[in-house]
């Protein structure tokens, strides 16, 4: 396929801009190659000069999943020159790196953000786009809030960054303002008048906080764009941006209407969408196109009488397509070689340890269910893969609770140093008991800010999936994601936020698992936080500098 719409995923840079969708760097290791397996041309990685912990994130993304038949790895950029050179040591290593960096061109965004004149900004573009191509051949611009900007002097800089070496052009309509017919109109206006337009990709990069994300970027390839910026699940900053999977899903069933498609395995949807709303916390809405639990569902009996007949009646894609067939039925008497076989289909690698894991609490789980189907399985890997390296384990949680009982738990926790604790603590309810006992034990002070359960199939023996966040209590991030127009140092004012989950068909069971992956989480980052210090400090400690609390040096000076 000659002519294609690229897919340039933003789910791990814009989507993680979405409040509370804080992802470890091994969380964006994993969706990096979730969307490699899929085939997205491009993965914006993060933003570089936001944090360390985006740099090595980016970093390590560009070396293990930028192959040279992988996909392009992206990195965003500032328009200046720290934040370039930033960026490109991160995507680097790729095999096909890019730099993608960006200004504002509207009025308002210059006058109350930037204070910069027109002028200024269409010199800055010069110099910072020809700055990134001299290291990097190739360079996305993007105008932030072109959908509010003056049509000429938007055109006036993309000439410029065209002419300083820009290879892709992306128009963001950074606050979902526009509707589809003016998107797709300044699609069209920027292909028919900026020089040089045919020579570049032009992209689209829409924000739904009007609901239009998808409308306005298919507006777009309905008028020449031939890039599609867009998350999983359509997570990201405000109302989140273009959902991946409504994009390809539209361009996959309808050709005759738009002409042109993707090239994106279609099949591996349902696994990104469940992956990235388990990493995140972020759950997708069951009647969510394409990926919600209820878009392939008919509950009318008119349309399950008239599904019976023909699906063609009341289908107009297959589940199967985006890989969420639950078809296959596994059952306690399955065995360890049919399992294996059915992970390797579901598009799993895993090595021999993780399978014989995911094998246990398989048989584990069809000891207590009847019939355990795909979504049972994905939920039980999901979660086995995405727990934080255990520092406290849980090892034994017992409750008692009921109408007339004070809420009771009692655990029991192996802790990092082989000591084990044992504490009880009474609740509001059964999961405020088991919290507060693991809080007596472990120590961590935290907010729980979120707690969901679903469950994974219907039934009365279904499994429970249990999703919670916690703060951090005192304040501070680092994580860095602020909008990247924003000041990078704000990052460290916000709350820090961890997520976890846990699967089992006990919920009190999964719901203390969660907590523990959350605290988990959260003692890593603290101890991560206190690695980086020591190490700055030792850095800045060489022995002229070498000073007491009091600000002494070792030769009884100040310094
Ligand atoms: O929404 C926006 O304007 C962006 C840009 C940085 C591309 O995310
Ligand atoms: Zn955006």
């Amino acid at each position: 396929m000659e002519d294609h719409v690229k897919i340039f995923d933003t789910t791990l840079r814009d989507g993680e801009q979405s409040p509370g969708a804080t992802m470890t760097a091994p969380e964006k290791l994993e969706i990096a190659k979730q969307l490699a397996r899929m085939g997205v041309d491009i993965i914006e990685a993060g933003f570089p000069a936001a944090s360390t912990g985006d740099w090595e994130a980016v970093h390590t993304i560009a070396r293990l999943v930028g192959t040279p038949d992988g996909p392009v790895i992206a990195g965003l950029a500032r328009a200046n020159r720290a934040d370039i050179e930033r960026c490109w040591t991160a995507v680097r290593p790729a095999a096909k790196p890019r730099i993608h960096t960006f200004l504002a061109t509207s009025d308002i965004h210059l006058e109350y953000k930037l204070r910069m004149s027109r002028e200024q900004v269409k010199a800055t573009v010069r110099e910072m786009v020809a700055y990134a191509r001299s290291l990097c051949e190739d360079v996305e611009f993007s105008p932030e809030d072109a959908g509010r900007s003056d049509p000429q002097f938007l055109h006036e800089v993309l000439a410029i960054a065209i002419e300083a070496g820009a290879t892709t052009l992306n128009i963001p309509d950074t606050v979902g303002y526009l509707t589809p017919e003016e998107y797709g109109a300044l699609i069209r206006g920027i292909r028919e008048s900026v020089p040089g337009a045919d020579r570049v990709t032009i992209s689209t990069h829409c924000h739904d906080d009007l609901g239009f994300a998808v409308a306005n970027s298919l507006a777009g390839v309905r008028n020449g764009a031939r890039q599609v910026e867009c998350t999983i699940n359509g997570i990201g900053e405000r109302a989140g941006n273009a959902a991946l999977e409504e994009i390809v899903m539209a361009l996959h069933t309808r050709p005759q209407f738009y002409g042109v498609g993707t090239r994106i395995d279609t099949t591996q949807i349902a696994r990104a969408s469940r992956m990235v709303s388990s990493i995140t916390g972020l759950p997708v809405q069951p009647n969510k196109a394409i990926v919600g639990a209820n878009a392939f569902s008919h509950e009318a009996g008119i349309h399950q009488d008239g599904m019976l007949k023909h699906h063609l009646t009341y289908e107009i894609m297959r589940p199967e397509t985006i890989g969420k067939d639950s078809s296959l039925v596994l059952g306690k008497h399955s065995g360890r070689h049919a399992f294996r076989k059915h992970l390797e289909q579901l598009g799993y690698e895993l090595s021999d340890g993780e399978i014989e894991t995911a094998f246990r609490r398989f048989k584990d789980l069809a000891d207590k269910k009847k019939i355990v189907d795909d979504r049972d399985i994905v939920a039980l890997i999901d979660d086995q893969l995405h727990q934080p390296a255990p520092i406290w384990v849980l090892e034994q949680v017992q409750v008692s609770c009921g109408n007339t009982a004070i809420p009771t738990a009692t655990v029991r926790l192996h802790g990092p140093d082989g000591e084990v604790r044992t504490d009880s603590a009474q609740g509001t309810g059964p999961v405020d008991a088991v919290y507060k006992a693991i809080n007596r034990v472990v120590g961590q002070p935290n907010v729980l800010t979120e707690f969901s359960i679903k469950a994974i199939t219907e039934g009365i023996d279904a499994v429970g999936e249990v999703t919670i966040r916690i703060e951090e209590e005192g304040n501070g991030n680092g994580n860095g994601h602020d909008h990247p127009g924003g000041d990078p140092d704000r990052r460290e004012s916000r709350a820090r936020t961890y997520t976890g989950h846990g699967v089992h068909t006990d919920i009190i069971v999964a719901a203390a698992f969660a907590y523990m992956g959350a605290l988990n989480k959260l003692i890593a980052a603290r101890q991560e936080r206190m690695r980086r210090k020591a190490a700055s400090y030792t850095e800045a400690n060489t022995p002229a500098f070498a000073m007491d609390l009091f600000g002494n040096s070792a030769w009884g000076r100040d310094v």
